[in-house]
């Protein structure tokens, strides 16, 4: 397309042995929440299934319940709002595409829960996204409310930078923000929610291939022995 060849930035989760670092999936949740939930919904994932990244019972429990979640009608016919449980699905940003595009200078932010597969080269496509802003070259004029993005197709975005500055998020468990460190954890985390049994899908590969050596080595050995009288 009218996109950039996008750079190859090194995952935990690359390659035939690729996992997910927890630890950071984990800050990246905290990245998503404190500033992408501000604009983009993740409307397939509820907050138990953080259970899986390693967070407690208890955890989940405190994170969901700091949203307000619509529920009913009760018995007397009304909606009304409590607190999220585990069970919820994340809480969205806006009630529905008006009110979000309304808030967004007409631009829509995608639902982020398979962004990671609905993009070519998902991780390293956002990862890019994500680091890409630069001043327009000259001869380049933006149009009213857009930014410049070196990665984004036509290169002109309605999302202003997200995230531009050292400790914009404090880390529950120590590390340190850098935007880079920011960065590399959000789509750690997206790239989990795109695809959380990647781990069981590589680690399947890996046995059949296993499997298929051994099987073609006992293979050849049986067909040593068959025609081993024949001259
Ligand atoms: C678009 C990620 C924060 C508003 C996008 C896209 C991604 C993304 C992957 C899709 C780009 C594409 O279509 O190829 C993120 C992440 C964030 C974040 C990871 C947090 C670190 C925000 C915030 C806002 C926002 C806080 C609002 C203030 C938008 C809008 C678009 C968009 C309006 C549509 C852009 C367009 O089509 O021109 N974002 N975003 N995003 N985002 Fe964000």
């Amino acid at each position: 397309g009218e996109g950039v060849e996008v750079p190859n930035t090194r995952f935990s989760f690359d390659g035939i042995f690729g996992h997910f670092d927890r630890a950071s999936a984990q800050r990246g949740f905290q990245v998503y929440k404190e500033v992408c939930a501000n604009c983009h919904s993740m409307h397939l994932m509820s907050y138990r299934n953080l259970r899986e990244l390693g967070l407690s019972d208890a955890e989940v429990r405190a994170i969901a319940a700091t949203v307000q979640v619509q529920d009913g009608p009760n018995d007397e016919g009304e909606m009304f709002e409590r607190p999220g449980r585990p069970s919820d699905r994340f809480r969205s940003p806006f009630a529905n595409e008006r009110a979000a595009r309304a808030a967004n200078n007409g631009a829509l932010p995608p639902d982020l829960s398979v962004i990671v597969k609905a993009r070519e080269n998902g991780a390293d496509y956002i990862h890019a996204l994500l680091t890409g802003y630069a001043e327009p070259p000259a001869g380049v004029t933006l149009m009213p409310g857009m930014n410049y993005n070196k990665y984004f197709p036509g290169h002109q975005i309605a999302m202003a930078p997200p995230l531009t500055g050292e400790g914009q998020v404090e880390f529950h468990d120590g590390t340190k923000a850098t935007v880079d460190q920011m960065v590399n954890d959000v789509v750690q985390f997206l790239a989990w929610t795109a695809e959380p049994e990647l781990e069981q899908r590589k680690a399947m590969g890996v046995k059949i291939i296993v499997f298929l050596v051994i099987l073609a080595g006992l293979a050849y050995s049986v067909k040593r022995k068959v025609w081993a009288d024949v001259h």
